[in-house]
């Protein structure tokens, strides 16, 4: 087993698929109101780098209903946020906590807290990846559609954190990905070497019907992540035709479901029609994230399960 999740792409099928059986076990007792102390005692440092509403709550509720503690802690009032090394707040917090989960700029950096703490680290989300937001947005289309596989996924909009991710997924759970995005922010070009190395079923193009049509499954993000907002308008130009509407949703299948993993910015890489409308399941989609993140945290940090 692993002892950390930075990236998707660490975890074999089995153990993913592991989590996603603990997920619904969790979720199931959680909804009939059953303990499920797995984490009695234990508790989980949370560094974030940059804001959050559903990763800071679904982890902190997630901590408390294992019978565990989260701990928010801004990096910007904490010793790192004041240049103290990675490796030394690394060795300290994992000397007083169970599991850290950071929020963060750059995957190297999540890569060496990992590599000088003892205990697990969780990725909660870099520049690079979203690993927790794709666990749970693949639970999610389990729990609507019966399975995750035989179905087609696209992606439409910023080749960014969450598009690498879906990638990784791609590879590794072996559905088709297609990927639309404007000409220049295309997904990380080392991500798609190695996902094609795997024999990943993935097709890059700069056209969204050719990405939707007969998609089972549509997705975006916003066209500008976190840190990028001095780009927001020349990204607003570029993002013009990557919208999920209503007639986008129409090319794909007539039974399609549409995700987001919020927060999103309505009529710009969505229209708000859509965001209400019968195929979207994206708040059913931040729930999950309670869910899976409750089963990520077992596994790692817990006694067997
Ligand atoms: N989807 C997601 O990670 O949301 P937050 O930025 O609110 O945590
Ligand atoms: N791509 C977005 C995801 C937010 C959950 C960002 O990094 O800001």
């Amino acid at each position: 087993m692993m002892k950390d999740f930075l990236c998707l792409s660490d975890w074999s099928l089995t153990a993913l698929e592991e989590i996603f059986a603990l997920t619904k076990k969790l979720k199931d007792r959680q909804k009939n109101g059953e303990p499920h102390r797995l984490l009695d005692g234990k508790t989980l440092g949370m560094i974030f780098e940059k804001s959050s509403t559903r990763t800071r709550v679904s982890f902190e509720v997630g901590m408390y209903q294992l019978g565990g503690h989260a701990l928010f802690l801004h990096s910007g009032t904490t010793q790192l946020g004041r240049g103290e090394p990675i490796k030394d707040t690394a060795r300290v917090m994992a000397r007083y906590c169970d599991g850290i989960m950071i929020r963060t700029y750059s995957q190297a950096g999540i890569e060496e807290l990992a590599h000088w703490s003892d205990v697990p680290v969780i990725n909660g989300l870099t520049d690079m990846y979203h690993p927790c937001q794709i666990m749970a947005d693949l639970f999610t289309v389990i729990e609507h559609r019966g399975n995750y596989r035989d179905l087609s996924y696209c992606w439409i909009g910023d080749g960014n954190n969450m598009a690498n991710s879906w990638i990784n997924a791609a590879a590794l759970f072996g559905f088709e990905l297609r990927v639309a995005t404007p000409q220049g922010y295309e997904p990380d070009a080392e991500v798609i070497a190695r996902a094609q190395k795997q024999g990943v079923k993935l097709l890059l193009t700069n056209d969204p019907r050719e990405a939707a049509d007969g998609a089972d499954v549509l997705n975006t993000d916003v066209w500008a992540s976190m840190g990028q907002e001095d780009e927001q308008q020349a990204r607003e130009k570029a993002f013009a035709d990557f919208q999920i509407n209503a007639a986008l949703v129409k090319q794909a299948a007539a039974d399609c479901v549409v995700m987001h993993c919020l927060p999103a910015h309505r009529n710009e890489e969505i229209t708000d029609d859509v965001i209400e409308g019968p195929h979207s399941i994206i708040f059913d989609e931040a729930e999950n994230r309670l869910h899976v993140q409750k089963a990520i945290m077992a596994t790692l940090m817990g006694p067997n399960v």
